[in-house]
């Protein structure tokens, strides 16, 4: 048999007291997670999506049979500790805002309704130039510095409110338009400086990036804006020590594509063209009917697929794809979205096939249980001392932030099987290979 091999637990601070989450843009998405954990801990609900909660580990050999749940494997915070509160630029409470987007049933949230009032909008950090299909009235003024302190203070503040213990923020708002990097980014110093020449290469979820990071709070980016995803606020990360990760949380249909295409891939099937195109009615659709902040999102849902086929090495199955994304704008499906993809791809000898998929979606409810686990596990990351990028979470996003230089892997399941092992590391347990020659070896 071959030697087990006995690793370190890192030190991980037990999870005392409460946990704030706090969440630029109390939306479909926002709302869909706070009143979703509010119901589970009543027991009018299951947490099913979230891996926090329901999926397994498996440790050590098979024959060991040690399968726990990754929440009695891991000193994860318990749901009961939780209190939420966030910015939006409309002023509403998080049952108006929850009503409003009609992801979950009415009925429900009655239920929930005294808690969902009690969180109310903080003023939001906006400007329309960055989601110009949007108007918040409900917004901070001043220049960027100013704003960044501002925020500062509404998280001392909500610390201090609720008595938290530890606060992690994931942001949640809205699509913003496309940004490339510019040297205010480029170091912590220019960004700083820009902040307080208020420069235009410097958008609102940047601002709350910083004022997170500046207070050491773990910080997720579900948007695909560029966001946390500059040198700048990466070195302010190793500063404060604080983990980051992003971004652009992965759900519908970038999830099913990053599902199939590592399958087609493995059985080495050759792919001619992958249409997408979706019908999308909520804020969210609203906002990325205008190209600018579409064309971030194209971007992101773009990449998947030369990330995981690699062109570059299987020229003739993949080199020539046409890979077309749409996304349509359609107020009567509200949050309900509807994803076609058509697949053109061919097999022995050539030979020409399709694969059809039509995913009716709710894509607040495939998004809410992301946001819990990214509390959970970036609570867990700092409690553990480990900061800056977290790549072992990428298993959660469509264009996950890695090291400079470095490619993002895409595939579901090495990423699911890195964040195992991530875990498994953590806590001191040997990691899985699949190798499995010892159940042979006599
Ligand atoms: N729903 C999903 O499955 C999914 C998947 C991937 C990514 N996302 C991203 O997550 C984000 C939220 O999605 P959603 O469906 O909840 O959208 P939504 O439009 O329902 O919610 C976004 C909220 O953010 C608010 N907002 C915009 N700018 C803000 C600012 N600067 N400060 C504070 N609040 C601000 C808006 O008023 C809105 O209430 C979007 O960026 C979306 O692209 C969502």
């Amino acid at each position: 048999m071959s030697k087990t091999i006995q690793m370190e637990k890192l030190k991980i601070k037990e999870p005392e007291g409460k946990l704030g989450v706090l969440l630029p843009g109390l939306g479909a998405v926002a709302t869909t997670f706070i009143a979703g954990v509010l119901a589970i801990r009543k027991g009018l609900g299951k947490p099913f999506g979230s891996i926090t909660q329901m999926q397994t580990i498996r440790l050590g050999k098979r024959t060991e049979k040690r399968t726990p749940l990754i929440k009695d494997f891991v000193p994860l915070a318990d749901l009961s500790y939780l209190v939420f509160g966030g910015w939006d630029i409309f002023k509403e409470n998080c049952y108006q805002a929850a009503r409003r987007v009609r992801v979950l049933d009415e009925n429900l949230l009655e239920k929930l309704r005294p808690e969902l009032e009690k969180i109310e909008a903080m003023k939001g950090v906006f400007n329309r130039n960055y989601v110009r299909n949007l108007n918040g009235n409900y917004i901070k003024w001043g220049n960027r510095w100013e704003m960044a302190q501002k925020l500062i203070e509404d998280i001392r503040s909500f610390k201090r409110k609720n008595k938290c213990q530890r606060l992690v923020m994931i942001w949640c708002g809205s699509t913003e338009v496309y940004m490339k990097k510019h040297r205010v980014h480029s170091s912590l110093k220019n960004f700083e400086e820009g902040l307080k020449k208020d420069s235009k290469f410097i958008s609102p979820s940047m601002i709350y990036a910083y004022a997170a990071l500046k207070e050491g709070i773990p910080f997720a980016n579900g948007s695909p804006n560029l966001c946390v995803d500059t040198p700048a606020l990466v070195e302010l990360s190793k500063i404060t020590k604080t983990p980051i990760v992003g971004k652009d949380f992965k759900t519908g249909q970038t999830l099913m594509k990053t599902i199939i295409a590592p399958g087609l891939k493995a059985r080495v099937l050759g792919i001619r063209g992958w249409f997408s195109t979706n019908i999308l009615g909520d804020r969210d659709g609203e906002v990325l009917a205008d190209p600018l902040s579409f064309k971030t999102k194209e971007k992101s849902k773009l990449s998947v697929l030369d990330y995981i086929l690699q062109p570059n090495l299987y020229p003739e199955l993949y080199g020539k794809i046409e890979h077309l994304v749409r996304i349509n704008y359609y107020p009567p499906r509200e949050d309900n979205k509807e994803a076609w993809d058509n697949i053109d791809i061919f097999g022995w000898l050539g030979y020409p096939m399709q694969i059809k998929i039509n995913f009716l979606c709710i894509d607040a409810i495939l998004a809410a249980p992301l946001v819990l686990d990214l509390v959970l596990f970036l609570d867990l990351a700092k409690r553990a001392g480990l900061y800056g990028i977290q790549e072992w979470l990428s298993f959660y996003f469509k264009s996950p932030q890695v090291a400079e230089g470095l490619y993002p892997e895409h595939d579901l399941f090495i990423q699911l099987t890195k964040l195992k092992n991530t875990l498994r590391w953590m806590m001191g347990e040997e990691l899985i290979t699949h190798l499995g020659r010892e159940y042979y070896e006599t």
